[in-house]
C-alpha cells in the first residue's frame, strides 16, 4: 500500500443509471425523467442491498446488547458514522445522527438557545429553507432573540456585502445555506467564517444541497456546524447528520432525553454521555444509518468532480435549449451555481406546469420550495424546479426543455 486512493471508475451515466432500479419505470406511458432529486434522490442498489442485508442477516438494537447480533449491528451503525465523518473530513465523535437536516438544526437551535439571552442575535438569510428559519423563530418567540437576514441579490446569491453591518457583539450564530435549494447559488463560506470570527459568533451551514454536488471539508471550511439529510444524498429517509466541532459539541446540553444519552441516572441527579451519544436519545434509525453509510461509500467510489461536471452540463443544456423564450423566467443565475433550475412560466401557475410535465413522464417540483421569504424576494408565490442529479442524461435535459416548450402552448 502506498497510501494512494484506489482508481475511480470512469464516469458512465448509463452504467450508473443501471444501479437505480426505479429509473426503468414508465410514467404515463413514457420513460420516467426524474428531475426532482433536490427534494429527494433515488436510491442505488448499494443502499437497497445494504439495508436488506442488515434486516435479513444481522439486525438487533445497538449499543445495549452483549450478543453477536447486537455487536454486529452496533459495529455497522458506528461504521456508518465513520463513513459520514470521512465524507466531510470530521472525526466520528463529531457526527451526530439525526432524523435529517431539519432535526439537526432544531437540535442546535434548542441546545444553544438554552444559554441565549433576550436581545442576543442570530443572522440568517432571505434564501433559507424553512428548516433553517423556523427553529430560530422559536427562539425569537420564546426568548426574545433578534433575527437578522442577509439579503439576496437579483441574481439569487447572498449579498454578503451587507453582512458586516448585520453583525455586532450580540451576534451568537450565523446560520446559512451552503447551496440554495431554489437558486442553486453557493455561499462564500470563507467570507462568512471570517466575519463570524470577528465577533465570536458560531457558524452553521445547511449543506442539504451542497453535499450532493460538491466535496465538503468541514475543517477547511472552518465552520462549527454542518447539517445534511441522507435522502438527498442517495441514502434513505429518516436519517441525517449533524457535524459539530468537538469543542463546541462538548459544551452543548442535550436536546432530547432518553436511553443511551446518559452517563448515569438517579432519582435526584443525572449525568450525560459524551458527544455524539449525548445527542442521540433512544433507539436511533439503525437501518437508515447503515443505508446512509452505504450511499456514502458508494458515492466515494465515484469521481465526484466528473459528476459535478456532468450535472453542470445537464443544467447548461436545459438552459441553452430554453434560451430565447421570453415567457420563461429563471430564478437564480449567479455564477458557479449548482444544477438546480427554478423557473416561472408567464401566465401559468407552477403547479399546472408540473402537472403537465408529468404527462410527459417528467417529474419536477412546484411550489414555494419551503422558502417563502425567497419567493417574496423574487416577487412570486411559487416556481417550478428541475434539479439534476448524477443519473440524469443530456437526452433527459432535452426532453424536459421540449416538454416545457410544449407546456407553454397550453397557456399562451
Ligand atoms: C437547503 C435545504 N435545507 C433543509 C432542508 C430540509 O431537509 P429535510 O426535510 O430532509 O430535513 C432541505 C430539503 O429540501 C433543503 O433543500
Amino acid at each position: 500500500m502506498d497510501g494512494s486512493l484506489p482508481p475511480k471508475a470512469a464516469f458512465d451515466v448509463d452504467a450508473l443509471r443501471a444501479e437505480f432500479p426505479i429509473l426503468s419505470r414508465q410514467i404515463n406511458g413514457r420513460p420516467l425523467v426524474y428531475l426532482d432529486s433536490a427534494a429527494s434522490a433515488q436510491k442505488p442498489r448499494a443502499v437497497i442491498g445494504a439495508m436488506t442485508r442488515a434486516m435479513e442477516g444481522s439486525y438487533s438494537n445497538v449499543h445495549r446488547g452483549l450478543h453477536t447480533l447486537a455487536n454486529e449491528t452496533t459495529e455497522a451503525y458506528e461504521k456508518a458514522r465513520e463513513s459520514v465523518a470521512h465524507l466531510i473530513n470530521a472525526d466520528p465523535s463529531e457526527i451526530v445522527f439525526t432524523k435529517g437536516a431539519t432535526e439537526a438544526i432544531n437540535l442546535v437551535a434548542a441546545s444553544l438557545g438554552l444559554s441565549l439571552q433576550a436581545g442576543d442575535e442570530i443572522v440568517l438569510s432571505e434564501m433559507e429553507h424553512h428548516a433553517n428559519i423556523l427553529p430560530w423563530h422559536f427562539l425569537r418567540e420564546r426568548k426574545g432573540i433578534v433575527l437578522k437576514f442577509v439579503p439576496v441579490t437579483d441574481e439569487g446569491a447572498l449579498d454578503l456585502s451587507a453582512l458586516p453591518a448585520l453583525l455586532g457583539p450580540r451576534t451568537k450564530v450565523i446560520a446559512l445555506t451552503h447551496m440554495s435549494n431554489v437558486t442553486g447559488s453557493v455561499t462564500d463560506v470563507a467570507a462568512v467564517v471570517a466575519a463570524a470570527r470577528s465577533v465570536g459568533a458560531k457558524v452553521l451551514l445547511d449543506g442539504c444541497q451542497a453535499i450532493v454536488h460538491q466535496r465538503v471539508d468541514v475543517k477547511a471550511l472552518g465552520v462549527d456546524f454542518y447539517v445534511f439529510s441522507g435522502h438527498k444524498l442517495y441514502g434513505p429517509t429518516g436519517i441525517g447528520a449533524l457535524y459539530g466541532r468537538a469543542e463546541v459539541l462538548a459544551d452543548m446540553p442535550p436536546y432530547q432525553g432518553g436511553g443511551e444519552m446518559i452517563g448515569s441516572v438517579a432519582l435526584d441527579a443525572i449525568t450525560y454521555a459524551d458527544p455524539p451519544h449525548r445527542f442521540e436519545a433512544g433507539t436511533p434509525p439503525i437501518l437508515e444509518a447503515i443505508g446512509l453509510g452505504a450511499a456514502i461509500d458508494w458515492l466515494q467510489g465515484l469521481d465526484r468532480e466528473a459528476i459535478a461536471a456532468h450535472e453542470h452540463a445537464l443544467y447548461a443544456r436545459a438552459v441553452e435549449r430554453l434560451s430565447g423564450h421570453n415567457w420563461l423566467r429563471i430564478l437564480g443565475t449567479a455564477p458557479g451555481k449548482g444544477a438546480i433550475l427554478s423557473f416561472t412560466v408567464e401566465g401559468a401557475h407552477a403547479h399546472d406546469v408540473a402537472q403537465i410535465l408529468d404527462r410527459y413522464g417528467i417529474a419536477v417540483r412546484a411550489g414555494a420550495h419551503c422558502a417563502e421569504p425567497l419567493m417574496r424576494r423574487f416577487g412570486v408565490t411559487s416556481s417550478a424546479r428541475a434539479s439534476f442529479a448524477l443519473y440524469n442524461t443530456l437526452e433527459e435535459a432535452d426532453a424536459f426543455a421540449e416538454a416545457l416548450i410544449k407546456t407553454r402552448t397550453f397557456f399562451a
